[in-house]
């Protein structure tokens, strides 16, 4: 999909979008349009029961005074006062769920005043266009059948802007992170049976052409480095494990990086401990959080971040097998401290173990933030809405809620109370990898987490349930959502680069 930014023009043919504020208030752009068309366009609103309220939309089909136009879409913006960037992101994803199905090829949005108080027109309208991009994006390379009725033959989105070449630049910039969602995007859509350890770590490998120092260790290392915790999940597979460790260097070479690490099981059958049938091609998904690194390390690797951001994603496939790892087995991890497994299906907390450690004991980060799908508990706390942040500092913390809020990668804080880490204490060895089932599953999980991290600021974000989709959201239609790299390219972008 190609999007422009243009000077503002009467078109003359194709579809045109205009705007309404709330109580059909029309602003001066869509006055403009309704002069051409001699008071009809006020007259049909009047008539209407469409009122401006924020996402309503409303078509006018073959409108009198602007011959050649086929539909003269008014799209809600609501109250002025109230629009956000992310407000009109939404918005500009509400839009493109009306061309889903389109037959035509390109769109004229002629909103380019929008005046608002607090947004710039000619940045408002770069909002609207990457939610238009983000929402009408689809996975469908394997739709070799698809009829042509079913499918969007937009091509090209016209943005009128009272700035273009502004707009231009601003959009540019941001569509390098929304390159990256979707990037994330595919990677997550792609099943089990494209995406392994290898395939994943070559896709981490192609990050070298944006100028990212890529290392990936095979087992062979990971053995002689002592990582077998995260080695014990990958065991029963047929995929050799991998580490994949990204670093992008934007800022003095001496400053400590920020460090991202992302769970990357291409598969989680739940290994011996295996899963039920159903929901268990769900699991092709049990790499979102590596999936998300990617992306990330691609995002500040083409906008050139003026910091130093370390990605690390542990790969692995966990599957029943000959060789797989028993219930009962004890692992002794890259930190030292010995695992008795109990449940091979609580296998993201092993790899990350390993993982978290490397990456803090290696690089000494700022901060360390992981992604994971981590636990089916905090799908039942919070849904297909929130991912589920536990932080040891508070202020790390507060911010990533922070860009949570601005991206609509929202979180919500969960506790870490050092009771609740007992249950995690095991009979024969120094750590047990689940915790004795009364409850708090997401919780448990994370004290595990926490027992691999020292003085390091770190928050760890449980993205099961946000990673996927099963209906369309505002930013994404159904299946995978990208979650975690406008989040935490945001909070990088407000926090990390300003100086
Ligand atoms: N990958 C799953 C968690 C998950 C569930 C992700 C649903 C996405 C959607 C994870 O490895 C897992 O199986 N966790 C178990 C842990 C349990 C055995 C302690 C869970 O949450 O049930
Ligand atoms: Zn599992
Ligand atoms: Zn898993």
């Amino acid at each position: 999909m190609k999007i422009s930014f243009i000077d503002p023009r009467i078109a003359k043919e194709g579809i045109v979008v205009i705007a309404s504020f709330q109580d059909k208030v029309l602003p001066m752009a869509s006055q403009a349009v309704d002069v051409l068309m001699q008071g009809e366009l006020k007259r049909i609103l009047k008539a209407s029961s469409f009122t401006g309220k924020r996402n309503e939309i409303f078509s006018i089909p073959s409108p009198r005074g602007l011959e050649g136009v086929t539909q003269l879409v008014v799209l809600g913006l609501g109250k002025p006062d109230d629009l956000t960037p992310l407000i009109l992101e939404e918005v500009g994803g509400k839009l493109a769920s009306c061309f889903y199905k389109t037959q035509y090829k390109s769109v004229y949005i002629h909103i380019p005043h929008i005046e608002a108080p607090h947004i710039k027109d000619e940045e408002a309208i770069v909002f609207l266009a990457n939610g238009f991009q983000l929402r009408s994006w689809t996975f469908d390379k394997y739709k070799t059948k698809q009829k042509t009725e079913d499918k969007s033959a937009l091509e090209t989105i016209l943005c009128a802007s009272s700035k273009p070449a502004v707009s231009t630049t601003f959009f540019d910039d941001m569509n390098k992170t929304t390159q990256a969602v979707l990037l994330t995007r595919t990677l997550v859509n792609e099943p089990a049976n494209v995406i392994n350890p290898q395939t994943l770590a070559k896709q981490a490998l192609d990050l070298k052409n944006f100028g990212v120092d890529v290392e990936i260790f095979g087992k062979t290392e990971l053995q002689r480095m002592g990582l077998n915790a995260l080695l014990g999940v990958g065991q029963g597979s047929q995929y050799e494990s991998q580490l994949v460790v990204l670093q992008w260097r934007g800022s003095d070479a001496h400053e400590a990086p920020l460090a991202i690490v992302g769970k990357g099981v291409t598969f989680d059958s739940g290994g011996l401990s295996l899963k039920p049938a159903t929901g268990q091609e769900e699991m092709k998904g049990d790499m979102a959080g590596a999936a998300a690194v990617i992306g990330l390390m691609q995002a500040c690797a083409m906008r050139t971040a003026k910091a130093n951001i370390v990605g690390v994603i542990g790969l692995v496939e966990n599957m029943p097998s000959g060789s797989a790892q028993r219930p009962g087995d004890i692992v002794k991890s890259l930190s030292g401290q010995t695992i008795e497994i109990l449940n091979t299906d609580a296998e993201g907390r092993l790899v990350l173990a390993d993982a978290l450690w490397y990456t803090q004991d290696r690089f000494k980060p700022k901060f360390m933030v992981d992604l994971a799908t981590l636990t089916g508990g905090i799908v039942v706390a919070l849904g297909h809405e929130r991912a589920g942040l536990f932080s040891n500092d508070d202020k790390l913390a507060q911010n990533l809620m922070g860009a949570g809020i601005d991206t609509g990668e929202k979180l919500w804080q969960m506790p870490l109370d050092a009771v609740y880490d007992k249950d995690m204490d095991s009979e024969i060895a120094d750590v047990k990898n689940t915790g004795s089932g009364r409850g708090a599953n997401s919780i448990t999980a994370a004290k595990f987490l926490q027992r691999f991290i020292n003085e390091t600021p770190w928050a760890h974000i449980d993205i099961a349930g946000v990673e996927w989709d099963k209906k369309d959201r505002p930013l994404s239609r159904k299946g995978a959502t990208g979650f975690g790299v406008r989040l935490l390219d945001r909070y990088i972008r407000t926090f990390y680069e300003t100086h």
